[in-house]
């Protein structure tokens, strides 16, 4: 059973005190909410759970394998993806061809043809077989999220991180990345989720992480935190300016 145990992270950045004592464990296949106002650390916590970044002091331990001193291609081939706040995909190559990266990367022994048949699986899972051969740059904002998503797949990771998956995407394809989230997570994958759309937060996820400047002040079922009166004071209580971008707002789908 996954089991992924944070232990003290620290992170500064100069005289920045980003993330403090951040404690937490994942056990089994959860779905996580990870919330918190805009420069609480989420991101941060997500650089240094997949290798972007080392923390300055702390341990991450991914199934008893201590990762938190890896590179990110070691971390994924331990069994940890993210995807990005800003997509990242190879924009000069085609849909498939960015799928097939991950997977050759990983070099698991698998055939070009079984890449293939997964890839078009995936694809068709995210409705996007028919752009298998596009560009990837020739891809809508929400599309290119999607990609990522697509991408994720191909590791067949325990544990994956989404940052902000929702920001900037259409209500059309809300409802599929909804999907991706919840198939992948019945099929045993962990998904620690980074939303500031606490609606998608309060539907999909049943444990709760809440960051405040580098503090983890709460951790619970979405009940218990909603109620908790230091995230009201934090977070939920504080109506942001709904920017309709996902960040910066408690932006709605
Ligand atoms: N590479 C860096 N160098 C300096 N400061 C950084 C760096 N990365 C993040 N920070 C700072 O660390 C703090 C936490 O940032 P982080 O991106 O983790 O927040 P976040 O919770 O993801 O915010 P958001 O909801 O806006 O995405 C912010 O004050 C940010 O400016
Ligand atoms: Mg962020």
């Amino acid at each position: 059973m996954t089991n992924l145990v944070v232990t003290n992270l620290n992170k500064r950045f100069g005289g920045l005190h980003v993330l403090k004592d951040v404690n937490f464990e994942i056990n089994g296949p959860e779905l996580i909410g990870l919330i918190g106002p805009n420069g609480a650390g989420k991101t941060t916590v997500t650089n240094i759970l997949d290798g972007a970044i080392k923390p300055n002091s702390g341990t991450v331990y991914l199934n008893g394998q201590r990762i938190d001193q890896l590179q990110p291609y070691q971390v994924a081939r331990a069994g940890l993806g993210r995807t990005f706040q800003v997509t990242r995909s190879f924009r000069r190559m085609s849909v498939l061809d960015n799928l097939f990266v991950p997977a050759l990367a990983l070099n698991r022994g698998n055939s070009r043809a079984e890449i293939e048949e997964k890839a078009m699986e995936v694809l068709e899972f995210l409705t996007m077989a028919h752009l298998r051969n596009e560009y990837a740059r020739a891809l809508s904002g929400g599309q290119q999220k999607l990609l990522e998503l697509g991408r994720l797949l191909m590791l067949d990771p325990e544990v994956i991180i989404l940052d902000e998956p929702f920001a900037g995407v259409h209500p059309q394809l809300m409802k599929v990345i909804y999907s991706y989230i919840e198939r992948v997570n019945d099929a045993g994958t962990a998904i620690i989720l980074i939303s500031h759309q606490m609606d998608s937060i309060f539907t999909l996820c049943r444990r709760l992480l809440v960051l405040n400047y580098g503090d983890l002040i709460a951790d619970g079922v979405p009940d218990d935190v909603k109620r908790d009166p230091a995230v009201i004071e934090a977070y939920l209580g504080v109506e942001e300016e709904d920017t309709g971008a996902g960040k910066g707002g408690r932006a709605q789908p």
